[in-house]
């Protein structure tokens, strides 16, 4: 009877104990975001993130594939809390960065210590690199249960490259540097997974139109879009490849590509697979041929032979509808009075990426309304571009952003999975319906 008696009440101050702990600490949150908005005369996705002390907001571009954030150091970064990265430190070893400035003969500043490991900011719009020193300062986000923003969270230490004022040159107006959301240590979603302990996937779902507002998850789903659907009940998952070679425009010997792969097998319109040769799409060891998912690239852009039977089938198919005066850098192009529209845009044959092989195939499909393109109010064209011949584009299908608007992407880096929804359009909601209102 004692023993009892002790053991309950050694349960009770055990609850008691708990539920003090647990009133005390709010549940840490699981997700972040950003929001995302397209620029109208650039066409870039741009972002403001809250960095620096005291904090300022940042206005990026977003670049899927780019190894890390990169900001303008040289004009008005002033930060109590900036850190260069040391030479030699496990941070810049992680970087796979092999330079290091020893000194630097201005006076010290952001951009400007002895001794810091350097790596290579890169603009994709110039196709231009330069130095720059490696950083940590401090970065909030907003947390998300989901369906809403929360509370802003800041947390120390990430990690980001330091570029001169002169790489701006080509992004929208305002913007201070590129938000590169690639796989490896020092790009963002793997330091913010690290920096807020939330898990290393993120989402991103882009808007069509320059008027509304995508978002970016960081960590755990759901993802919530109005009226009240969660989309990441709806993903469809598909293997993630690493590239062994870099695919930037400037790298270190022996960085592997940060984009992200994934394993398109065949193409098929109206259901039918366009001859193509299939070798260019698996990633050769010098890093070339296979396919990628780019935000900075407007439209989906094809090694010029698989451009080729993509276009021929997909004119073979609207054989009956005729055609208007392309307009470039478009090839296929027609009046929008000449085909029908549905709710997911324009009535033409859907394009297939076959993704894996034999019985384990799975296809993202995609629909007019991100297979054409208004050029103007009048004419529609299909929203493909020739990349080049045989690996010129090093990469033979560049799946751009045009593709993926109102698709959300899930980039599941520890899973190494991309989780995709094709068209939100036919589940009746859009990228632009998060809701971005606060919970009181
Ligand atoms: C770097 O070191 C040199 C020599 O020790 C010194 O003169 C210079 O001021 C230092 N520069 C910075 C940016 O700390
Ligand atoms: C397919 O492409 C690869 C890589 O460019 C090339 O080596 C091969 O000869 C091509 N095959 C055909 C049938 O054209
Ligand atoms: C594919 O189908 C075959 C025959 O139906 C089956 O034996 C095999 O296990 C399947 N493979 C996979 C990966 O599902
Ligand atoms: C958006 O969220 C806010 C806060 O939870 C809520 O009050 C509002 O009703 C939501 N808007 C819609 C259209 O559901």
């Amino acid at each position: 009877m004692f023993t009892k008696i002790k053991f309950e009440s050694l349960l009770i101050s055990l609850f008691l104990l708990f539920s003090l702990s647990s009133a005390k600490t709010p549940p840490r949150p699981r997700a972040f975001l950003l929001s995302v908005t397209k620029d109208a005369s650039t066409k870039q996705y741009l972002t403001a993130l809250p960095q620096r002390t005291p904090r300022v907001p940042v206005k990026l571009t977003i670049d899927l594939g780019q190894r890390f954030l990169w900001v303008d150091c040289e004009k008005g970064y002033v930060s109590s809390t900036y850190k260069p990265v040391p030479c030699g430190s496990v941070t810049c070893k992680r970087s796979l960065s092999a330079a290091c400035v020893e000194s630097c003969i201005d006076p010290p500043s952001p951009g400007c210590n002895n001794n810091t490991c350097s790596h290579i900011p890169y603009n994709p719009f110039i196709r231009t690199s330069t130095g720059g020193e490696l950083a940590q300062d401090i970065v909030s986000l907003q947390s998300t249960d989901g369906m809403n923003p929360g509370k802003f969270v800041s947390a120390n230490g990430v990690v980001f490259d330091c570029a001169p004022n002169s790489l701006l040159e080509g992004l929208a107006k305002n913007v201070k540097g590129i938000l590169g959301l690639g796989n490896g240590y020092v790009g963002f979603p793997t330091q913010i997974a690290n920096a807020f302990r939330v898990a290393r996937k993120f989402a991103i779902c882009l808007t069509s139109s320059t008027t509304t507002r995508g978002v970016v998850f960081f960590g755990d789903s759901p993802y919530v879009f109005l009226p009240g659907i969660d989309v990441s009940k709806r993903l469809v998952y598909t293997p993630l490849f690493k590239n062994p070679v870099s695919t930037s425009g400037s790298y270190f010997e022996g960085e592997p590509s940060t984009d992200y792969f994934i394993g398109v097998t065949s193409i098929k319109i109206n259901g039918n697979v366009i001859p193509i040769n299939t070798t260019l799409l698996t990633i050769t060891k010098d890093g070339k041929g296979g396919t990628k998912i780019s935000t900075v690239e407007p439209y989906t852009k094809l090694e010029t032979s698989i451009y080729n039977a993509l276009t021929k089938a997909f004119v073979k198919s609207l054989a009956k509808v005729p055609r208007v005066k392309p307009v470039a850098p478009f090839k296929v192009c027609y009046n929008r009075r000449s085909l029908g529209s549905t709710r997911v845009g324009p009535a033409v044959p859907p394009i297939e990426l076959v993704l894996g092989s034999k019985n384990t195939t799975k296809s993202w499909t995609i629909w007019g309304v991100n297979s054409m393109v208004a050029v103007n109010n009048e004419v529609l064209c299909l929203g493909f571009v020739d990349g080049g011949v045989e690996f010129e584009p090093t990469t033979s299908l560049v799946i751009g952003a045009h593709q993926i608007e109102d698709n959300l992407l899930q980039f599941d880096i520890a899973k190494k999975r991309l989780g995709f929804s094709s068209s939100l359009l036919f589940g009746q909601t859009s990228c632009a319906n998060f809701n971005f209102t606060s919970k009181a």
